[in-house]
């Protein structure tokens, strides 16, 4: 046999990292946090471990804990005192999100994103208005174009906080383009909009919904969020979140995506973010849990599999955790 191509010869220890193709950095990471209105301890999360409910007064700290790894960047989550139908804390001056992001932007050098929807800010836990009379029933609707006001309302308010980036992540027809007109009109021309472009209706987001207790009261989110069947109707909502003028691009969740990842890094130049779900990470850590798994080993493969698929930045609650071991 007479073998020319042989492939282990740039798998011997010393070439390896000259051929490496792709690499983890702390600043490919935005870690989430969940600041809480209701507590003034911080709450261990039982579906999420090493990530807790954090009162307002503690936000700045708990993301000094994060930039101490190298990470650069969080996105803001809130858990407000008080929730209605039409989620009025959410765009509330003193809102939870809004008070937390003057505080971590006063006390600390981080990237603040914030997380724009209702689903933590409404009774029923829709991230959306209601059509009246709507219930569990096939024909329960969000209302698209009242939700947009809302909207673009909560997005000038986390800018006026002085939120770096707003990423909203309701799945609402047009919503990338009202915000940047909210901005706009309020002087904020300067933040970027990061669109949730692909976000799926996806089993994955269990965990999450303890963590930001926005899980909704009744029905599910199928008339919003992406069919998990669908890849083309992911190029088109992205294509149409390009021309409201996002200014960057997730995928979400991640992991069970990265064919949707790999589409939209190549048919867009804009930066592709992809979210590392709950579902994603709370899986990882029962298996190691149960001695199945290597926590740290398979924690860093999911990150640079995501990277490799196409992600330019990575939203993930691995992130502290990984940036120890870069
Ligand atoms: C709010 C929102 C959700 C997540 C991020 N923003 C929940 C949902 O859509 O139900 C999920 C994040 C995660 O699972 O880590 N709309």
């Amino acid at each position: 046999m007479d073998l020319t191509d042989r492939p282990r010869r740039l798998r011997a220890d010393g070439v390896r990292s000259l051929v490496r193709e792709t690499r983890l950095s702390p600043s490919d990471f935005v870690v989430p946090i969940f600041v809480d209105a209701t507590t003034d301890e911080r709450r261990l999360i039982e579906s999420m471990p090493g990530h807790e409910r954090v009162p307002v007064e503690q936000a700045a700290e708990r993301v000094r804990e994060i930039t101490a790894t190298g990470v650069e960047a969080v996105i803001l989550f809130g858990v407000p005192e008080s929730k209605d139908s039409e989620g009025s804390r959410a765009d509330a001056e003193d809102g939870v999100v809004q008070r937390a992001t003057r505080r971590v932007k006063a006390e600390t050098d981080a990237y603040v994103l914030t997380d724009l929807c209702l689903c933590e800010y409404t009774d029923h836990g829709h991230c959306g208005m209601l059509e009246e009379g709507a219930d569990d029933d096939a024909h329960l609707t969000v209302r698209n174009d009242e939700t947009l006001e809302r909207y673009a309302s909560i997005a000038q308010s986390h800018a006026a906080a002085g939120a770096d980036m707003i990423a909203p992540s309701g799945m609402m027809d047009g919503q990338v383009g009202v915000i940047r007109e909210g901005l706009d009109a309020a002087g904020f021309e300067g933040v970027p909009v990061m669109a949730y472009a692909a976000k799926y209706e996806s089993a994955f987001y269990g965990p999450f919904r303890d963590a930001a207790d926005g899980a909704p009261a009744f029905g599910d989110r199928r008339h919003y969020q992406m069919d998990p069947a669908n890849s083309r109707e992911a190029a088109r909502e992205v294509a149409l979140d390009v021309e409201q003028g996002a200014d960057a691009l997730m995928v979400k969740p991640a992991l069970p995506y990265l064919d949707v990842v790999r589409d939209v890094r190549d048919g867009f130049d804009l930066p592709v973010a992809a979210y590392n779900v709950s579902g994603e990470y709370a899986m990882l850590h029962a298996a190691a849990e149960k001695g199945w798994l290597d926590l740290d080993a398979v924690a860093r493969e999911s990150l640079l599999s995501i990277k490799r698929a196409g992600a330019d930045l990575i939203i993930t609650y691995f992130g502290e955790r990984v940036a120890r071991t870069l």
